[in-house]
């Protein structure tokens, strides 16, 4: 077996979307011209993990074959996880989901030991886990690696965007290392643990109940950008050979179990497939904007999306606004003021976004929910009215949007929470009358 640096970088990714990737640790563990052999190489257990129906179509049908040194059924009777956390699922009706903008200060780092799990906070989210509808969005505050427990979300795939401290996410499939600037994504039901490289990390967590992500169609953009294909990375195998009792813990339709088993359930040898955990560097996307005037819908900037069975409608797109330039003619630059039918969950990663002057910091959120009117502060829409407009370029900022087809139902907690900011509204008064 190999072992990661403390910084991870001696890891090695294979790179693509959507590709048939295979990958072994050890020589000659990979079956060859059949999955499941009467008895596969080194005695290993061949392991079938679906993430699609079996008669999904072709392009959308996602699975991977798994080599082990024990089957993942080899574990205890789950029994309830005890203790408190603020990890919430769907449907989210536990309080009335407010008319209103709302915008959250940073979540404060936890003071005692916390490991990912522990760290999750759950901020809003919509439909239904059972369902397999919606999306649950977090932010996570850890100060601990994960130790003698493992982890494994039924409920959905996971879409992690650090935004202080990196991530080494340990998987069935092999091993991400994952900074802020970077995005990772563990498909449903597949066993993980997370270690903390420099000893506490914050960021968001998409939840997503709904259809595996996927790269947007591109229509008359053509074949290149805006996120490429060949930039995420999958993992290349790598296995732990830990003995001992370790926990398993479960989210299962919200509840969390835990089960015990002999060993590591990360002892995959070998693996071919294309259900796969993966990262992608957000500096690598291109974004694309007018040459004009005027500026496209937010869309443009779309990495990926999950969709519904309604062609263009989203159960959540994953879009950035990354560093760009901004050029185009008689045009007020900053995002316009609107009301959309899609809900938008905000955070920032780093820097500054173009529509507010002030308040939305790196490590808050922001929730624009379906019809609520919102856009640039009057500070902004002062400032952006008055510029020269000559080519101007945004340097420091990456904010990003997890933007459904369902409304955002806040927690109770985050409606308490001390860091929900009172005086968001204000940000649209003092607007004077025109005209
Ligand atoms: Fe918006």
């Amino acid at each position: 077996m190999t072992h990661p640096t403390s910084s991870g970088e001696d890891l090695a990714y294979q790179s693509g979307f959507g590709n048939q990737f295979a990958s072994e640790a050890r020589e000659g563990a990979l079956p060859v011209g059949r999955n499941s052999p009467q008895r596969a190489p080194h005695g290993l257990y061949a392991e079938l993990l679906s993430g699609a129906a079996f008669t999904a179509p072709r392009h959308r049908n996602l699975r991977t074959w798994m080599y082990r040194m024990r089957p993942s059924a080899a574990h205890g009777r789950f029994a309830p996880l005890g203790g408190q956390r603020g990890w919430l699922t769907g449907p989210f009706d536990q309080a009335p989901t407010p008319a209103n903008r709302l915008r959250w200060d940073p979540w404060p780092m936890p003071d005692a030991p916390t490991d990912f799990i522990d760290g999750v906070i759950s901020v809003a989210g919509n439909g239904d886990a059972h369902a397999q509808a919606g999306v649950a969005a977090h932010v996570y505050c850890a100060n601990r690696s994960m130790t003698g427990r493992y982890f494994v979300n039924s409920d959905g795939e996971m879409l992690l965007v650090p935004q202080a401290g990196a991530l080494l996410v340990h998987t069935e499939l092999g091993r991400l290392h994952v900074r802020p600037g970077e995005i990772a994504v563990v498909p449903r039901g597949m066993r993980l643990r997370i270690d903390l490289p420099e000893g506490s990390a914050r960021g968001y967590l998409c939840e997503n109940y709904g259809a595996p992500f996927t790269l947007p169609e591109l229509g008359p953009i053509g074949s290149n950008g805006l996120a490429n294909a060949r930039d995420f990375q999958a993992p290349v195998a790598a296995y732990e050979t830990r003995e001992g009792p370790v926990q398993l813990v479960n989210k299962f339709l919200g509840n969390f179990w835990v089960g015990e088993q002999a060993g590591t359930p990360l002892d995959v040898v070998a693996w071919h497939g294309n259900l796969v955990p993966y990262k992608y560097d957000l500096a690598r996307f291109m974004a694309i904007g007018s040459i004009s005037f005027d500026h496209p819908d937010p869309s443009i900037n779309t990495v990926l999306t999950s969709g519904t069975d309604t062609p263009g409608v989203a159960n959540c797109d994953f879009v950035i606004f990354p560093p760009r330039w901004l050029v185009a003619e008689d045009t007020f630059r900053p995002p316009w003021f609107h009301r959309n039918i899609m809900s938008e969950f905000m955070g920032l990663v780093h820097g500054v976004y173009d529509a507010k002057a002030e308040g939305f910091v790196p490590g808050g959120v922001s929730l624009h929910n379906s019809m609520l009117a919102h856009g640039p502060d009057a500070a902004t829409f002062e400032k952006a009215s008055a510029a020269p407009l000559a080519p101007h370029k945004l340097g420091d900022t990456l904010a990003f949007m997890f933007e459904s087809r369902h409304v955002f139902r806040p927690t109770p907690s985050a409606l308490a929470a001390p860091n929900l900011q009172p005086g968001y509204d204000e940000v649209w008064a003092g607007f004077a009358s025109q005209g």
